[in-house]
């Protein structure tokens, strides 16, 4: 086990759906510290930052265009196993394989509207927790997460 700070997105669907609070919501049950939360809407530049893995991909276009194309809730949760456990929590990218329970076989129908992003790896949630947030940002959630755990 490790103590690990993951990237989450509350995606544009997210957001218009108003399901925010029910995502964010999972994350807190299962214990995991929110340290630091921006609504943002990204620009073209970030988005292909972000998703640069997928570059070339026949979706990428789509997906660009998709994240970019309204607010989302970006988050940096923190705990145990957090980048695999909010996989889990997240569940299968496409929402017709997700496990019932997860967040995406809950609320979704579609690959390409499935409401959340979390980071896949170490080196992942370090690259993109960079593309969102600055240090600065995370010192007063981990000093009430400090607050918090005793
Ligand atoms: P995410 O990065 O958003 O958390 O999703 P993920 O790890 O579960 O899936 P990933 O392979 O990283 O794909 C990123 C997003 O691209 C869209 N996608 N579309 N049409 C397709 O075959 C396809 N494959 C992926 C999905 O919206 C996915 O969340
Ligand atoms: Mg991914």
């Amino acid at each position: 086990m490790a103590h690990e700070t993951t990237l989450i997105l509350c995606k544009p669907d997210a957001v218009s759906r108003g399901l925010v609070g029910e995502i964010v919501g999972r994350f807190e049950r299962r214990g995991y510290a929110i340290v630091a939360m921006h609504m943002m809407q990204l620009d073209g530049e970030r988005a292909r930052s972000h998703y640069g893995e997928h570059k070339g991909k026949p979706f990428f276009a789509d997906l660009v265009g998709f994240i970019t194309s309204g607010p989302l809730v970006a988050l940096a949760v923190e705990g145990e196993s957090a980048i695999e456990g909010c996989r889990q929590i997240i569940g299968a990218t496409d929402p017709m394989r997700a496990v019932p329970g997860s967040l995406r076989a809950d609320f979704a129908q579609t690959i390409g509207r499935n409401l959340v992003h979390g980071s896949d790896s170490t080196e992942s949630a370090k690259r993109e927790l960079a593309i969102f947030f600055k240090d600065a940002d995370f010192t007063r959630g981990r000093e009430l997460e400090r607050w918090i755990s005793g």
